[in-house]
């Protein structure tokens, strides 16, 4: 996936308080196109190998519940600068400390359920891409 992509979910909160649309017209009105996008709900297995990063921490468990609770919208965004420029739109992972206007301070409640995710990095944002489309999902 080209540098200037980035991969993103609208965890379970958000489409469980129907906020999919104003959450996709946030990201669409900031600059991001959408080149590929569907509905699905992670397995356990992939919830974990998703935040494996972080399976010793003590939110772990509450992590991987809260991912496979309910459908998720997977989505690949381009725009130049796209992961840094996205991590910016979304703001920090505790919606309290997150800056006004930003993604998790507009629908985030907690830090645990906090609305969205965006990849960290170019790498990752391929991985994470390619994990969920194939070559003829993405436009
Ligand atoms: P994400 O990977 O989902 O985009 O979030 P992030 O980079 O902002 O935050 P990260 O440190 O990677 O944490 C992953 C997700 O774990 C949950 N979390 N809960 N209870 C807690 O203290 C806690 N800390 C993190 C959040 O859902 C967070 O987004
Ligand atoms: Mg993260």
């Amino acid at each position: 996936m080209a540098n200037n992509r980035t991969f993103t979910m609208l965890k379970p909160d958000s489409v469980e308080k129907g906020n999919i649309g104003p959450i996709l017209e946030k990201i669409t009105s900031s600059g991001f196109r959408i080149v590929a996008m569907k509905l699905t709900q992670l397995t356990t297995a992939d919830a974990e190998a998703f935040y494996d990063i972080h399976k010793e921490r003590p939110f772990f468990g509450d992590l991987v519940t809260y991912m496979t609770r309910g459908p998720i919208v997977a989505a690949i965004l381009e725009k130049d600068n796209a992961v840094e420029d996205f991590r910016a739109l979304i703001g920090a992972t505790n919606p309290a400390e997150a800056a006004d206007g930003t993604i998790r301070n507009m629908f985030a409640d907690s830090i645990s359920e906090n609305a969205v995710h965006g990849s960290d990095s170019d790498e990752n944002a391929a991985i994470e891409g390619a994990f969920h489309f194939s070559g003829r999902e993405m436009f």
